[in-house]
């Protein structure tokens, strides 16, 4: 099978395909015949060297921790009635592969109604997408920021903040993604790219700061973000595009009254990731959130996928297919 490694620490250039030998499932395992892979931002960080001593990849590795696809053979003890299913999983690692080889345990099947690709989408974001806007308890009327708004993350928590009666304002870099973001249901966008958009973000919010920040973004724009909560908000920091979390000044957050939040609320334990999945692919089939896969690359492409991601020129998921 072709399988795509990050051959040394690098640019996009290190993704290399590769064979591997055909895999077969144990006891209690199943191989998944995959048609579509999850790429995350983080993967093109952790490909540079970045974050190493706390993540402990070194290449070679093969990346990709979430596949989607149909379920081509079963392991002993396992029922045979998997084979021919649609199922999205987490692999831990190994993902960039035309076959994964999981615990059955680790298969949430594909609902009717919805794809395989759109569920590939929603493997991640989906489950990190509900658990924040859970955890900030929006109430109507109140007005909701989401930084890096037209990423993966950030079109499904606009979703759902406008779902919960949110005014949402929405940041992210350029028109095309600030569209996007009205098109998913902000009632004001703006651009971060450009000085002076925390105050563009204050007059969106009547002037009084806003309730709840979602900031994907992290580095100095979380930062600037952190600035624009009204006292008593709360503030969710789980992104790191911006080369780090935001910065926050705890003491400060404290007089303020500012509760922060943070990757506690994106890290889940497999059989609660699984539930959150489930939970994401249901609303998903049922209409209530729209999964925006923006570009596909063939899994032999993946450098082109990584390259796109980093030049910041990606809407919604990218997505491999095999
Ligand atoms: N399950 C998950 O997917 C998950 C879980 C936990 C945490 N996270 C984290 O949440 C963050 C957002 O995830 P995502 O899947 O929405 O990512 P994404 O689709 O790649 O979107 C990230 C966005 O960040 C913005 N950005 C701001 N500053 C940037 C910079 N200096 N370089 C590159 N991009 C920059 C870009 O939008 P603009 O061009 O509009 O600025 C980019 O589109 C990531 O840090 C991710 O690791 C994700």
């Amino acid at each position: 099978m072709r399988i795509v490694q990050v051959t040394a620490f690098g640019g996009p250039e290190v993704l290399v395909v590769d064979r591997r030998p055909e895999p077969v499932a144990g006891a209690g395992q199943v191989v998944v015949g995959v048609s579509a892979v999850d790429v995350l931002s983080l993967e093109t960080q952790l490909r540079t060297g970045w974050g190493a001593e706390f993540f402990g990849q070194s290449p070679p590795y093969v990346p990709g921790g979430g596949v989607g696809g149909r379920v081509l053979s079963v392991g002993e003890g396992v029922d045979s009635g998997w084979v021919g299913r649609d199922v999205i999983t987490m692999t831990g690692d190994g993902g960039y592969a035309e076959r994964a080889v999981v615990p059955v345990e680790a298969l949430v099947p594909v609902p009717d109604g919805l794809g395989v690709r759109e569920a590939t989408a929603l493997l991640q974001i989906g489950p990190a997408a509900l658990s924040l806007a859970g955890a900030a308890e929006i109430e109507p009327g109140e007005r909701v920021l989401v930084t890096a708004a037209a990423g993966g993350l950030g079109t499904l928590l606009v979703q759902l903040a406008h779902a919960a009666g949110a005014h949402v304002i929405a940041t992210a870099r350029g028109g095309r993604k600030l569209g996007l973001a009205r098109e998913l249901g902000a009632g004001a966008v703006v651009d971060h790219s450009e000085p002076g958009w925390p105050e563009r973000v204050r007059e969106a919010a009547g002037g009084a700061g806003v309730d709840v920040v979602f900031d994907g973004a992290g580095g100095r724009i979380g930062q600037d973000a952190f600035g624009i909560v009204a006292s008593g908000g709360r503030f969710f920091t789980y992104g790191v595009p911006g080369g780090s979390f935001a910065r926050i000044d705890l003491e400060e957050a404290g007089r303020r009254g500012v509760g922060v939040r943070g990757m506690e609320q994106v890290r889940f334990a497999p059989e609660e990731g699984r539930r959150l999945a489930g939970l994401a692919l249901a609303e998903a089939a049922a209409g209530r959130i729209r999964p925006v896969i923006g570009q596909t690359f063939p899994l032999d492409r993946a450098a082109e996928a990584h390259a796109a991601i980093e030049a910041r020129d990606t809407v919604g998921k990218t997505l491999l297919l095999v």
